[in-house]
């Protein structure tokens, strides 16, 4: 017979060691916060049947807050955690009321838990009653004494770093836990050190992965915005054209290039497309023309699902050469019209729950001699998006930003002349690319697209 598989998160922890205004577990990276991307891989993970989050009492309304956002279906239970790891642990686990069952307790600050982790955890739970995860150390291990000299330096290759989660036989994790509260020298934080202080079982260890940190300080984050960055590129290949049938997308900058290319492939999936540009008399730099635009195209089609922004001029110039007023002009088309296209479009989006499409480039994380103006204004549109998915998420309107490599485009041959052929990515592989993350539920991100 199956038996029940549990996942217990927990959020129980104050993070002082990354000292941010709230626990680190509420930071929101890529659109959500860190226990959001934490929960959605045990929610959509089909082994997992209930979820337990173990949260600080005085978080639980923020905790509720949350999930208000969220559909899962597989949390059962909030509970409040203790003032130490394991006790928050210990709640969790006496919570589960069959003994025969499978648990799997999981810090709510690793946000990059792979579905492989946790089904090997599943699966060697018919083996074993104790697991837990681990890589080996990357650096030496040494133990120190308490005058801070070295002890021994254990051999590296037996030396293993833990991550979570640790998985156990519900009997067997409650038996350890019993025994530590009544245990007056109990030092030990963590479960699977539990199971072999009392002897309650061999703890089989189940390859972690490198990805899998625990976010403990403030550079953690930094590489976790990283991390999430590189998972994107990796999901922006599978477009099934038939979501797209009888989309209404309205497209800024469908004349030539990028924009082009999303239209073409948008209509032959089947989508209604609405396409503009300054040679049509659209210009995104003027909120008039944008928000007047969008108006029509919802009188006409009744609704608007997608709105893309391709928009985009290039102008290569020292700056001290450059004029005020062409630097500005660039900088209205190239980032006030993002601005305009997302704000006329939310009354609409919100109707939908639709998404919304931005451009930036390779050279939004430094700056270029020559074109200054072109690269800041992309570094702001990244900013911007990561702030607009943060106020849209209740409305259910995803928006992100496209970072093409250097692409095939019109604008690219006029400023960079002939380029090697095959050094340059086709526009319809950004335009593939485009219509996969409007469909998908990613938001506030920057989506790299490569050839
Ligand atoms: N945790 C918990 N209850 C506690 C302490 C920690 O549920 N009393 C959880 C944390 O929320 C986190 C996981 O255990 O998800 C790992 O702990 P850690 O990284 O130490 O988090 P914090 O205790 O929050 O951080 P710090 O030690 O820096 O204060
Ligand atoms: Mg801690």
């Amino acid at each position: 017979m199956k038996r029940k598989v549990y996942a217990i998160i927990l959020a129980s922890g104050k993070g002082e060691r990354l000292n941010y205004s709230i626990p680190k577990q509420f930071i929101k990276i890529a659109g959500k916060t860190i226990i959001e991307h934490t929960i959605d891989t045990f929610q959509k993970n089909p082994l997992i049947d209930e979820i337990f989050i173990v949260i600080e009492p005085s978080f639980r309304n923020h905790m509720e807050e949350i999930l208000l956002h969220n559909s899962y279906t597989k949390i059962s239970k909030i509970l409040n955690g203790g003032a130490t790891r394991r006790e928050s642990s210990s709640i969790g686990v006496n919570s589960v009321p069959e003994n025969d069952a499978k648990i799997l307790i999981h810090d709510a600050v690793r946000p990059f838990i792979s579905n492989d982790i946790i089904n090997e955890c599943v699966a060697a739970l018919d083996k074993y009653n104790a697991i837990d995860v681990a890589i080996p150390a990357t650096d030496t291990i040494i133990k120190i004494n308490s005058l801070n000299c070295i002890e021994t330096i254990p051999e590296r290759k037996f030396m293993m770093q833990g991550q979570t989660p640790q998985a156990f036989n519900s009997a067997v994790i409650k038996e350890a836990h019993s025994l530590a509260l009544k245990d007056n020298n109990e030092t030990v934080t963590d479960d699977c050190g539990l199971i072999l202080k009392y002897k309650l079982a061999d703890v089989f260890v189940v390859k972690g992965e490198t990805r899998n940190i625990k976010i403990t300080y403030i550079e953690d984050v930094v590489y976790a915005d990283k991390l999430f960055q590189l998972q994107n590129e990796i999901l922006n290949c599978e477009l099934d054209p038939s979501e797209m049938k009888n989309k209404v997308i309205v497209i800024f900058g469908a004349s030539k290039g990028i924009g082009k290319a999303v239209s073409e492939l948008a209509k032959s999936c089947g989508a209604k497309i609405h396409g503009y540009s300054r040679e049509t008399g659209v210009d995104v730099s003027s909120y008039l023309d944008v928000e007047k635009t969008l108006k029509e195209v919802n009188q006409k089609e009744n609704s608007i699902d997608f709105v893309i922004n391709t928009a985009a001029v290039l102008r290569i110039g020292k700056i001290e050469d450059r004029s005020i007023l062409d630097l500005e002009e660039e900088i209205r088309i190239n980032y006030m019209g993002s601005i305009n296209v997302v704000k006329a479009a939310i009354p609409y989006l919100k109707k939908s729950e639709g998404g919304i499409l931005l451009f930036t480039s390779s050279s939004y994380t430094r700056g270029r001699a020559l074109y200054s103006s072109y690269s800041s204004a992309k570094a702001a549109i990244v900013n911007f998006v990561q702030a607009a998915a943060e106020e849209l998420l209740p409305y259910k309107i995803r928006i992100n930003a496209i970072n093409p490599e250097r692409t095939a485009t019109p604008m690219r041959f006029t400023n960079f002349g002939n380029e090697p052929a095959g050094s340059l990515l086709q526009p319809e592989k950004v335009a593939e690319a485009s219509l996969t993350a409007l469909l998908s539920d990613m938001t506030g991100q920057v989506i790299y697209v490569r050839k």
